[in-house]
């Protein structure tokens, strides 16, 4: 018999039908009873609601029910029936019952409840079976769907951009080389300097820092496109914010100048948030109980306000004169720090905020200048609990506005000739973003380390699962 899911059975009873014989397949969360019956509370991951299995005992094998401990795997095959017990509107009276694998109760890790974050954290291929990371799988897995749905529906492309590639679009060079090269026996050329003709690409690589230069090859062709794919970073944050290895929304739109940038960007997000709520409340609505009180509240505000605009220049100004004693110093021309967003978006204006026009020295090269010479057209949406969740801008279509900042950051222009033909063939204005998958499901999950929204983290000295 085919194994019915168990939010099926939860979520639509009357289609699956009261008192009919279903088969369910999962993992015992909990055993309790006593010598005549048993009820087993059984998870299949397809919700974080369990459904109660009702065991009479005197119809088993004494001895293999025994054997039923927190962790088993069983297939379990009865009648659905109306609940008489509190906690559950439904249960299944058990006729068979097929224990699949056992759990040694000595050794399986998740015996009892609460255990620690980080605690989790070294049995990462366990944690799946939690509760907390079931409702932040299922929600990771919705995110990752209502992504692609908003721009699907909005007319963007999916376009598929390389994860090895020479370039170093951000410049910060935080680069993971990619080589083939025998590094206990590099070959060098005549300068002593290592020879990369002989690597697998004959010149230097990497993975990628990000798929834009790439992806607005895709937009000054098919209008609006979208990548959705890894990232790396060697940056070595040990933040509760920066992963190695995260995931990356950008999209990239022709003719887009920065107003319309952050409409997107803020229209976008809201959706995301909108979908969870809409689709995934029991996993909201479980960490909102157990995890962070403010959960949903915080979700729900965030989709009815509008978002603050605001430059830079006057961001300073703000937090220079608040009063506030900050471990960075505030200065015009310094990047901010997550505690100077944190205190914009938190203490004072209380809402997510965009901040435009910065420095052009504390940006990449590819952003486009503003006419007072020291700003250019950047974006960063800041959000409560977060910092930075999406940084953006429009981008200079000048040929040679570009090619000057090309070389003030003694960038190679060899390198990106390819990138420079769309300057020279057919320009236009046109902007884009990029959003951290990993931060956008903090705040949805209101997990507070991003090491807990990703299934295997890859952060500084740690790759392991
Ligand atoms: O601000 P970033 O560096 O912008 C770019 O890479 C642009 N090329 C995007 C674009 O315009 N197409 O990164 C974008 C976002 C950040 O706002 C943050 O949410 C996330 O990526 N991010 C990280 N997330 C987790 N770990 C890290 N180490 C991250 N670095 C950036
Ligand atoms: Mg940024």
């Amino acid at each position: 018999m085919k194994e019915t899911r168990i939010v099926k059975i939860l979520k639509e009873t009357t289609s699956v039908g009261i008192e009919t014989i279903v088969n369910v397949k999962g993992w015992v969360r909990t055993k309790r009873g006593n010598n005549n019956v048993a009820f087993i509370a059984l998870n299949d991951g397809s919700t974080v609601l369990n459904i109660q299995v009702v065991v009479d005992i005197d119809k088993f094998d004494e001895n293999k029910i025994k054997q039923i401990t927190t962790g088993t795997s069983l297939s379990v095959t009865g009648k659905l029936v109306v609940s008489t017990g509190k906690g559950q509107s439904v249960e299944i009276l058990a006729d068979e019952i097929e224990i699949l694998g056992l759990a040694d109760t000595e050794t399986f890790p998740l015996q009892k409840k609460g255990h620690s974050m980080e605690f989790l954290r070294s049995i990462a291929h366990l944690r799946p079976r939690t509760n907390y990371f079931g409702c932040v799988l299922r929600l990771r897995h919705a995110m990752a769907f209502a992504i692609h749905k908003y721009f699907n529906d909005n007319g963007f492309f999916y376009l598929h951009t390389p994860i090895i590639t020479s370039a170093d679009a951000e410049g910060a060079g935080e680069m993971f080389r990619v080589t083939t090269l025998n590094l206990d026996n590099i070959p060098r050329d005549e300068h002593g300097k290592v020879n990369y003709s002989e690597d697998f690409f004959g010149k230097p690589t990497n993975l990628t820092v990000s798929g834009q230069l790439n992806g607005e090859m895709g937009a000054m062709a098919l209008g609006k496109i979208y990548t959705f794919g890894p990232t790396f970073r060697a940056e070595n944050s040990n933040t509760p914010r920066h992963l190695a290895e995260f995931w990356m929304i950008e999209p990239e739109m022709a003719f887009y100048d920065l107003q319309d940038n952050m409409d997107t960007a803020e229209e976008f997000i809201k959706y995301c948030i909108h979908y969870a709520l809409e689709n995934n409340f029991d996993d909201l609505q479980f960490l909102n109980d157990f995890f962070d009180k403010e959960l949903i509240n915080r979700l729900q505000t965030i989709i009815d306000v509008d978002f603050i605009r605001l430059s830079y220049t006057e961001a300073i100004d703000i937090l220079i004169n608040s009063g506030r004693k900050f471990e960075f110093k505030v200065a015009w021309g310094t990047d901010l720090q997550a505690e100077h967003e944190r205190y914009l978006v938190e203490q004072h204006f209380k809402k997510p905020v965009i901040l435009i026009d910065y420095p052009k020295e504390i940006k990449a090269f590819y952003m486009k200048q503003n006419e007072d010479g020291n700003t250019v057209r950047a974006m960063d949406v800041l959000f409560p609990k977060i910092g930075e969740i999406i940084g953006g801008s429009q981008r200079e279509e000048s040929l040679e506005k570009l090619l000057s900042a090309i070389q003030e950051r003694n960038m190679s222009q060899d390198e990106l000739r390819y990138y420079l033909d769309t300057r020279r063939f057919g320009t236009a204005i046109h902007s884009g973003f990029g959003l951290g998958f990993e931060r956008l499901l903090l705040f949805v999950t209101g997990m507070t380390n991003i090491r807990d929204v990703i299934p295997f983290p890859r952060t500084p000295q740690n790759a392991e699962f």
